[in-house]
């Protein structure tokens, strides 16, 4: 089980559009690579959603004496989430241990096989699961996402403190332009962190319907960007 990097989709605001980006990306680069998601947003996890795979479950396997989940594969990625293992309702109210074991459990028990890439779903805000991650994962860098919108990027400067407390290398922003926000960003705090910009992806209809098979724009100058750091 060889997985060549792994990289995390991450913001501290919530709804800025991580679990649909992941999804799009993975797609969009599941024509020339090898890749897998997993869906750390333990509390509410949506690639199950987003894929329209809320029937599926991961099969499970003995190795070793250990039981193994097989990941769900789905246009040739593979998936692991919570919402395949678990009802949603059931995990909404646990502490934060019972969220690292959780996430430890679906981390060491996929079995993942070979990948390019390895994209971790993150769910909003700082705390445990970005821990558990960080230590249990090492993701080799993290791709930072924010709307145009100063409330966002104030959020963001919290994922990156976090992100270089837990020495995760970031790769740079994503700027996704949810609803076609005339405001401005206001970018010049991350710049002055060294922060490159990446990508902008517009509001798009097509990602509001979770129909992702037409690349959304800005998701091909982000697929591109990370095959070239490979
Ligand atoms: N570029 C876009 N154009 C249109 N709708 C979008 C776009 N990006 C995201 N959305 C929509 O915005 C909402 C939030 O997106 P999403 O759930 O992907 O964000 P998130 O950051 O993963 O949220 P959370 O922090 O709760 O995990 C969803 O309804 C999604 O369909
Ligand atoms: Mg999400």
């Amino acid at each position: 089980m060889m997985i060549k990097k792994i990289i995390a989709i991450a913001s501290a605001k919530g709804g800025v559009g991580k679990s649909s980006i992941t999804a799009a990306l993975a797609l969009n680069m599941s024509k020339s690579f090898k890749v897998g998601i997993l869906d750390a947003d333990i509390y509410g996890p949506n690639q199950h959603i987003l894929f329209n795979l809320q029937d599926a479950k991961p099969n499970l396997i003995t190795v070793d004496d250990k039981k193994m989940f097989q990941p769900v594969m789905h246009e040739g990625i593979s998936i692991n989430s919570m919402g395949f293992i678990l009802d949603a309702d059931k995990a909404a109210v646990w502490r934060g241990p019972m969220l690292s074991g959780a996430i430890r459990q679906l981390i060491e028990s996929t079995i993942w096989g070979d990948l390019d890439f390895l994209f971790i779903d993150m769910p909003p805000g700082t705390g445990d699961a970005y821990l558990t991650i960080a230590s249990e994962i090492k993701p080799d860098a993290c791709i930072l996402v924010t709307t145009p919108n100063k409330l966002a990027v104030a959020d963001l400067i919290k994922t990156i403190s976090t992100m270089n407390k837990l020495a995760v290398n970031i790769s740079g922003y994503v700027e996704n332009n949810i609803a076609n926000f005339k405001t401005n960003g206001d970018y010049k705090i991350l710049e002055d962190k060294g922060i490159p910009f990446i990508s902008s992806i517009p509001f798009d209809e097509d990602i509001y319907h979770f129909d992702l098979n037409n690349t959304p724009n800005g998701i091909k100058d982000l697929s591109s960007f990370i095959a070239s750091t490979v």
